[in-house]
């Protein structure tokens, strides 16, 4: 077994840590208390190809291997995880599924834009009355010649409204008692498409979080992905991988907040000396540098098992989603706690951190669903 990166993903590590460090971190706090959605950073991205990173190079994307995109989603993250959640979601549930279950007009069409960085996606799943229940949902897609016509409210999209191309499952009958769903590509200038609101949220801020309405929107048969009927096939597997990249940037938040801690504890004087040098604080740091460790590990397992095509991959993706993400959280609150009443303060960026780590337990799926989907797994054998 072999645990160190090879000369490609280093390369990678660091070509991402230096791009992100200077021209994301220094604008990061600014976007996110203007919620202002960072363009100008993700122009910069688009030319390092991170929109296609794991989509093959015909396609306009950067071909690198699952551990790779992990790396990079960390270093974004430790950035600012704004701009790293809009580059995971458009990689993993917008380009990745159209990679796996796109006709090659899709692919060419579609995926050519976004892996290139030119376009932008978004995964309509979630509805108001289905969030992780995520069959329950009442958008219908009803047939209509050459065409479908779509219906219905979709919540908590990322990239809403700045997305050009969407993933959007619908219902489009039922089968033997069951709803049939269906997924589709819409795209953002599809009549009857339109923002329904801005949330404004906790953490997060410079990413765009919408609902989408859908009016009557005419569909073109040739957008269905992957074949009627097979929508939760389609939002499901995107999943799977999409939890890999949740993981790396829960790790890139947690390992931003211990840097920053270490430094902290090193430079505060309390009662005459550094309080790093108070076995208290010793033993907090000893811990977070350990639990940020052992997430990484987990998602660098679920990543080369992806990467391995091991059909075990979606449950090592949700114990790594689940573990790293509940690590986030742990070490944030942590990092608060080391730089005491300053780390309450808006003057230090683990307060960012702290409300930036706390949706990683809750979207692409919550600890709680994370769970089923692990022991449902782990009993199936
Ligand atoms: N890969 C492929 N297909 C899969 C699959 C997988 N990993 N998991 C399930 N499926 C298929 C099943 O085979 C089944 O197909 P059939 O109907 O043909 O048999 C279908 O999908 C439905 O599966 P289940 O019957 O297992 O569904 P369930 O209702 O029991 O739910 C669940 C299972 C694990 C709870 C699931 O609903 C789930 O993962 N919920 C969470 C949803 C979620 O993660 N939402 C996040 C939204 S995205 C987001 O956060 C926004 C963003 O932009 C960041």
């Amino acid at each position: 077994m072999n645990l160190e990166l090879n000369e490609e993903q280093e390369l990678v590590k660091n070509s991402i840590k230096e791009f992100a460090q200077n021209e994301i971190a220094p604008l990061a706090r600014e976007y996110d208390e203007e919620e202002k959605f960072p363009r100008p950073q993700l122009e910069s991205a688009a030319e390092l190809g991170l929109f296609g990173m794991i989509i093959p190079e015909e396609y306009g994307g950067a071909g690198f291997d699952a551990v790779s995109y992990s790396l990079a989603l960390e270093e974004l993250a430790k950035a600012d995880a704004s701009v790293a959640v809009i580059v995971a979601v458009t990689n993993s549930v917008c380009c990745y599924p159209i990679a796996t279950f796109g006709t090659k007009e899709q692919k060419q069409k579609f995926l050519l834009p976004l892996a290139k960085g030119e376009k932008l996606g978004a995964f309509c799943l979630s509805e108001p009355q289905a969030g992780s229940d995520a069959t329950n949902i009442k958008t219908q897609a009803i047939e209509n010649g050459d065409s479908y016509i779509i219906n219905g409210t979709k919540s908590w999209v990322t990239n809403g409204g700045e997305a050009d191309t969407h993933i959007v499952m619908a219902a489009t009958g039922e089968n033997n008692g069951k709803k049939e769903i269906t997924s589709f590509i819409v795209e953002k200038e599809s009549e009857g498409l339109s923002v329904s609101s801005v949330e404004h949220k906790l953490g997060q801020k410079a990413s765009k979080t919408t609902e989408m309405s859908f009016v009557d929107v005419r569909v073109p048969k040739e957008n269905v992905l992957g074949g009627i009927g097979n929508g939760m096939k389609v939002a499901f597997n995107s999943l799977d991988d999409g939890r890999i990249g949740i993981g790396s940037l829960a790790i890139g938040i947690a390992q931003a907040a211990f840097d920053e801690s270490k430094e902290y504890a090193k430079d505060r004087i309390a009662f005459g000396k550094p309080i790093a040098e108070f076995q208290a604080i010793q033993h907090k740091l000893a811990d977070m540098a350990t639990e940020i460790e052992a997430a990484r590990l987990l998602t660098w397992q679920a990543a080369t098992m992806k990467d391995k095509k091991h059909k075990k991959t979606g449950i090592y993706a949700s114990m790594a989603k689940l573990y790293a993400s509940e690590m986030a959280n742990k070490v944030c609150a942590d990092a608060i706690q080391i730089h005491g009443g300053n780390g309450y303060s808006r003057e230090y960026n683990v307060e960012k951190y702290y409300r930036d780590a706390r949706i990683t337990t809750i979207y692409e799926g919550t600890s709680e669903i994370q769970k089923i989907v692990i022991s449902r797994g782990i009993l199936k054998g």
